[in-house]
């Protein structure tokens, strides 16, 4: 199946501090190439207060936005860019609420966290919200638009 290219989203999926200590990385990746998804950017990162103030931007009135920079600077990230049809919007259903006690099991909040402090992932909340911090975080030459070598293989 090919996609027409205005039907190709793109969003980023950070795993957090907390999913990185516990060694949630790959569970959290498996979850997305098994859904079909394509990966187009990855990296490890210690994430500055400079890059997380520009991400959380929106919540810096929040009561919690200094511990929410704390815990995002307490360990490395991993950002990723995930490609595919529908893929904001599935990513968030995939992830689960914001708070863990309402996210669902099978969800990755759902199944791994009981506390929005400590709630393992980062999905984007719209395809805008997608698109700036894909740019944020990543430079255009480090997103790649790959396809299979071998069509008779995958
Ligand atoms: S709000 O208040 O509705 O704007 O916030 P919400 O959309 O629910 O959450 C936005 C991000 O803030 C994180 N968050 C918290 N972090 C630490 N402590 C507390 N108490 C807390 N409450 C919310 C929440 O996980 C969201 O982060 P991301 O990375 O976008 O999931």
């Amino acid at each position: 199946l090919k996609l027409p290219s205005n039907e190709l989203e793109r969003t980023l999926i950070a795993v957090k501090p907390d999913g990185v200590q516990r060694r949630l990385v790959g569970q959290i990746i498996q979850r997305f190439e098994q859904r079909g998804f394509k990966l187009v950017g990855l990296k490890m990162v210690q994430a500055s207060h400079g890059i997380l103030s520009e991400h959380y931007g929106e919540l810096r009135t929040k009561p919690f936005f200094q511990s929410l920079l704390t815990y995002m600077s307490s360990g490395p990230v991993v950002v990723m860019v995930w490609e595919g049809h529908n893929v904001v919007q599935a990513s968030r259903k995939m992830v689960g609420q914001t708070n863990p006690a309402e996210a669902p099991a099978g969800t990755i909040r759902g199944d791994f966290s009981v506390h929005v402090s400590r709630n393992v992932v980062h999905a984007s909340d719209s395809q805008e919200g997608a698109q700036k911090e894909i740019q944020l975080w990543f430079q255009g030459k480090d997103l790649l638009d790959w396809d299979c070598y071998d069509s008779n293989m995958w």
